[in-house]
């Protein structure tokens, strides 16, 4: 186990499928942005935009244009025939989108995302990205409802709530290093 504070919670955070309704404030939300807007981005371009949508009759209509979206597809079928919302009754969604900035301005978007996810879980909230929401979250229609221009890209969208069930983190296989050149005459490899 480890005893430094952000390890510990980068292994404690796990992706939350079940929400209870409350909502996160909005002290908390602008916390989580503010941690989101302190990853590395290149060229100092802050590329991000972030729309915050705490109306759950609006999720719900997200969900459904998703969903609508996976008709005729083998692995919806069942899911179909449910209710099942493809934002687990979370009651925040937080979407990121990325301006033009140049090649990197996606990967900045997501280190945005994953600085979110890790300050949410250490604030005791939930977190899942929906990568199914983005289609949905790119037509014109939502990109209005949004103030989510044409020419940005809509990168991640990030479910936020306190969870309605403990989660326990997923594991991982150890990392594969397929090379580590160590300092000649250490006895390394190359
Ligand atoms: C780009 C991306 C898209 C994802 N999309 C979904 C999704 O649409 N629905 C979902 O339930 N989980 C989604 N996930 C969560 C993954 O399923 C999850 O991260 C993975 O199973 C590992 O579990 P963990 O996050 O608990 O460690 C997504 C994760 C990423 C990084």
């Amino acid at each position: 186990m480890v005893s430094n504070p952000v390890l510990q919670v980068i292994r404690q955070r796990c992706s939350v499928r079940a929400y209870s309704p409350d909502l996160v404030d909005a002290d908390t939300i602008r916390t989580l942005l503010d941690a989101a807007t302190r990853a590395p981005t290149a060229m100092h371009s802050e590329p991000w935009v972030f729309a915050v949508v705490q109306d759950i009759a609006r999720l719900h209509r997200y969900s459904e244009m998703a969903k609508a979206g996976w008709r005729g597809r083998e692995f919806a079928t069942a899911l179909l025939r449910t209710d099942f919302n493809i934002f687990y009754g979370a009651s925040t969604l937080i979407v990121i989108a990325a301006r033009p900035s140049g090649p990197f301005a996606v990967a900045d978007c997501w280190l945005a995302a994953e600085n979110l996810m890790l300050a949410a879980t250490a604030m005791g909230l939930g977190t899942c990205c929906v990568g199914s929401a983005i289609d949905a979250l790119s037509t014109p229609a939502v990109r209005e409802e949004l103030h989510i221009a044409q020419s940005l890209t809509v990168v991640a969208a990030i479910i936020v709530g306190r969870p309605a069930e403990p989660c326990l983190p997923a594991s991982r296989k150890p990392a594969e290093v397929v090379s580590w050149i160590q300092p000649q005459g250490e006895g390394g490899t190359s």
